[in-house]
């Protein structure tokens, strides 16, 4: 097995499957699903339990044309706007072409959406970005836990194999280097304690983001970047990583408040909330023609311009007038967390501020979801499928997970059917001897604080620099220290291998653009209209390169195999 892996002990039990899908977001689970009624065997490994991911702190909702006069070709105009001139157009089409369909398919699997009472028509609202009501919404603000319940309980009714609890640490590969499955350590007591492996022809990373290598973040804890660390270390490349979307209105909660913070969608903006400074002034009323609605970036950019102006911690969102009533039945869960904070937002304005809510970039994709590496697949945020360019638009990212997942369902099930017997792995692909250095399980407050200060909604030359700097510090301390294999410490050198690459990135792009903000190169370049790839060398350098424009390969889906995208145009710098 060639590749860099964790330092861990040797697996001590396996499975076989036809497909390990590791995560159990709503691209995990459509994929498992998928999978399996094509008739496959798919084990899904997840890292809490079924219905712990990011999916479920989803409030706003999943963007699709559904309504009476929209269009695909609108929902196109709105994404390829907000990414910033960096969206592989191809991608696009794909998502919202098939986005409407793979909504219906998702209310055929159990989820229910809010709907009209008089003509049962789904109720459609506004976010940043979009020009129209286009977003499905359930149980008012909780889309995200409605969808994932849906699909754990068809997962579930499917009969389909998980293991929760379960970490997952490198690719297992063939002899011809080819994945063949992958290394988890399984937290808790029974047959399938410690380190273990998933034995299968197919893997799909369906792991989340990274929010967590920031201090604060919408993100749960588990957002750690496994799933982009995992395919670095297995020689996969990854795109677009300083592309790191803050959302712009995350309940403000002090000035050190860490960890997973709570979302205020952007949806209570598509309804009429006003973002105003302490003196209740609109700042965002023409600073964009969407004013409150204008792309998350614009939003995010415009509220700390104003926090900096008048040296204040945070903004406000004020939505006084929706009255108890429709807070309650319209934004219950943001109600219930505000309320839970001792702010009560019929009274009073919410007090907000930007936090690090989603990773634009990830694992690069072709459009069937397939890696650089053959047999490994990436689905949800934690790929880069070229559709959110330099900014994601709201609410693309669920649609995302479901329109992707079913077409590498649709690859998968073709390559299983045109394969002979299982691989076996070439290797165990862990050791206690062999393994990469790891970071300490301290180490990760300091790389969030690092990260924060250094590559946060604000970035230079001078603050990435520094970030680096301390970054390869921690990461010497980690060679001197040999670090006992362990949960913490895996995620944290998981963190660290992310931090470190999208630092690389960020300081890289000497441009404004999306969510990437340069405060020493403002402006946007159109020499930098092309996407950054980079991988991890042996040594554990980074080997950085850029694409010649903003597409990525032709589209590769349904067949041929296996993948071709490696081969991309690219230049390197
Ligand atoms: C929100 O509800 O504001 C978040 C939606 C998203 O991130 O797409």
């Amino acid at each position: 097995m060639t590749g860099i892996r964790l330092h861990a002990p040797r697996p001590g039990w396996s499975v076989d499957a036809d497909v390990v899908v590791v995560g159990s977001g709503v691209a995990g689970l459509t994929v498992a699903l998928r999978c399996a009624a094509a008739g496959a065997k798919v084990t899904v490994v997840t890292k809490a339990l079924l219905d712990d991911g990011s999916t479920r702190w989803a409030q706003g909702g999943i963007a699709a044309a559904l309504g009476e006069g929209d269009t695909p070709e609108q929902h196109l105009d709105d994404t390829l706007v907000a990414g910033a001139g960096l969206c592989d157009e191809e991608a696009v089409r794909a998502l919202v072409t098939e986005g409407p369909d793979a909504v219906r398919r998702l209310i055929a699997t159990g989820a229910r959406f809010d709907t009209d009472a008089d003509t049962g028509a789904v109720l459609l609202t506004r976010e940043g970005g979009h020009h129209r009501r286009r977003i499905a919404h359930a149980g008012g603000d909780a889309t995200g836990a409605e969808i994932s319940r849906a699909l754990v309980e068809a997962v579930r009714a499917a009969g389909i194999e998980t293991i929760e609890h379960a970490l997952v640490l490198d690719l297992l590969k063939d002899a011809d280097g080819r994945a063949a499955g992958v290394t988890l350590h399984v937290m808790g007591e029974g047959e399938r304690d410690g380190v273990g492996a998933v034995r299968a022809r197919a893997v799909v990373l369906a792991t989340g983001g990274m929010g967590q290598v920031f201090s604060a973040t919408t993100n749960p804890a588990v957002s750690t970047g496994d799933g982009v660390a995992l395919a670095l270390r297995a020689g996969a490349e990854v795109s677009d990583l300083e592309f790191v979307q803050f959302h712009p209105t995350v309940l403000w909660l002090g000035p050190d408040a860490e960890g997973q913070q709570p979302l205020v969608s952007e949806a209570v903006r598509g309804e009429g909330a006003h973002l105003v400074d302490a003196n209740g002034h609109r700042f965002m009323v023409g600073a964009h023609e969407l004013a409150e609605l204008a792309p998350r970036d614009i939003v995010a950019k415009g509220i700390m311009r104003r926090m900096q102006e008048l040296g204040a911690p945070h903004m406000y969102l004020d939505a006084r007038h929706f009255g108890a009533r429709m807070w309650e039945q319209r934004f219950p869960t943001i109600l219930a967390a505000c309320r839970a904070h001792g702010i009560d937002p019929v009274t009073e304005p919410i007090p907000v501020a930007p936090a690090a809510h989603y990773a634009s970039g990830g694992v690069r994709t072709d459009l069937a979801g397939r890696s650089s590496v053959p047999g490994l697949y990436a689905c949800g945020e934690v790929a880069c499928t070229g559709v959110h360019g330099a900014n994601r638009l709201a609410s693309n990212s669920l649609l995302e997970g479901l329109v992707f997942a079913e077409r590498i369902a649709a690859d998968v099930t073709e390559v299983l059917r045109e394969a002979g017997a299982p691989p076996r792995p070439a290797a165990t692909g862990t050791d206690t001897g062999a393994g990469t250095v790891l970071a300490g399980p301290k180490a990760r407050l300091e790389i969030q604080r690092i990260m924060s200060e250094g590559a946060g909604v604000l970035r230079s030359r001078e603050s990435l620099d520094r970030a680096a700097a301390e970054l390869a510090r921690i990461d010497d301390d980690a060679a001197a220290a040999l670090e006992a294999p362990g949960t913490e410490s895996w995620e944290a050198t998981n963190l660290l291998l992310v931090a470190r690459v999208l630092v690389a990135a960020a300081l890289r792009r000497e441009e404004t653009r999306g969510c990437h903000w340069r405060e020493d190169a403002p402006d946007r370049d159109d020499a930098w209209r092309r996407h950054l790839l980079v991988t991890l060398r042996p040594d554990r350098t980074l080997a950085v390169s850029t694409t010649e424009t903003a597409a990525f390969p032709p589209a590769a889906a349904p067949t041929p195999h296996p993948p071709t995208n490696g081969a991309h145009p690219r230049s390197t710098t």
